[in-house]
């Protein structure tokens, strides 16, 4: 079998599409531009990167982007002191710090001074209460998107096994919540889970969420099962002489006998910044009632 390639990267641009199209609406009809606030503190060269696509992104789908640098030795309550800013500042529907946090900066402390309502990472223990209780939530961006590649690729998920390798509080463990809510049957498997393998073997959906290149590999998985690969680890390629990136599956061997994956990279990493904006605009209407 050769899987099906999921094209992440062209649903990420429709999905992007259409939240242009309801901004445009929501401006036009109730005069209100989403406003989205990213702050980033230090140098780290990944996340500039990532603030960078976001505020191109953010600005394309015709809202406003607010960028905050802050030096690296900035200390920990100034930085509070800009989200309670940016939590009274009614142009702000969304408020996005972006990590990892230098050292000195509690991520924890940080993202309880969030504004719940604002909190379009979803990682505010109020968001994943609220998703752990089916109630409205904002839901942490990277398995939305993975949730809507398998709605789209599958159809209803309702009784269907999936396992979801890793156990994050930003991808694992929301990502089970997500399929759980629809309905899906959920395993988490982790570092200490025995035979992996055959845990993941029982999987009609596998998502794979560890952050270790290429551990997947094509005899661990059922014919015929969808693959939803969120690693992005960059390693060395000795052929190339230089870096590329590749996923948490080894790709030629699960593309052999799954019967659909995501690749690595235009699979889900496109998909978390347009559910960032897909959120912003769901912060946006919930708050203009
Ligand atoms: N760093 C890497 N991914 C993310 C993300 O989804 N949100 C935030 N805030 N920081 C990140």
């Amino acid at each position: 079998m050769t899987a099906e390639i999921i094209d992440g990267k062209a649903f990420a641009a429709r999905l992007r599409g259409e939240v242009a199209e309801q901004v445009a609406v929501l401006k036009r009809d109730h005069g209100i531009t989403p406003g989205l606030a990213v702050v980033l503190v230090g140098e780290d060269p990944a996340s500039q990167v990532y603030v960078r696509n976001k505020h191109k992104q953010t600005l394309e789908a015709g809202m406003e982007s607010f960028e905050h640098r802050l030096p690296a030795e900035t200390p920990e309550a100034e930085l509070l002191d800009l989200v309670g800013r940016l939590n009274a500042d009614p142009a702000v529907h969304g408020i996005l710090v972006q990590l990892p946090l230098p050292d000195h900066i509690d991520a924890e402390k940080v993202i309880a001074a969030i504004d719940p309502d604002k909190d379009v990472d979803g990682f505010h223990v109020s968001n994943v209460g609220r998703l752990a209780t089916g109630q409205a939530a904002l839901v942490p961006c990277t398995p939305l998107g993975c949730l809507m590649l398998l709605r789209d690729r599958l159809g209803s998920l309702s009784g269907r096994e999936a396992v979801v390798i890793g156990r994050s509080n930003i991808v694992g463990k929301p990502m089970a919540q997500l399929l759980l809510r629809d309905s899906a049957t959920v395993t988490i498997a982790h570092s200490r889970t025995r035979d992996i393998e055959a845990v993941v073997r029982r999987a009609e959906i596998v998502i794979a969420a560890v952050g270790r290149p290429r551990m997947v590999t094509g005899d661990w998985l059922r014919p015929g099962a969808t693959v939803i690969d969120v690693g992005i680890n960059r390693i060395e390629d000795p052929e190339a002489g230089k870096t590329r990136l590749v996923g948490d599956c080894d790709f030629e061997s699960c593309a052999a006998v799954a019967g659909a994956i995501t690749p690595v990279p235009g699979g889900v990493g496109p998909m978390t910044i347009a559910c960032l904006l897909a959120n912003t605009l769901t912060a946006t209407c919930r708050a203009a009632g």
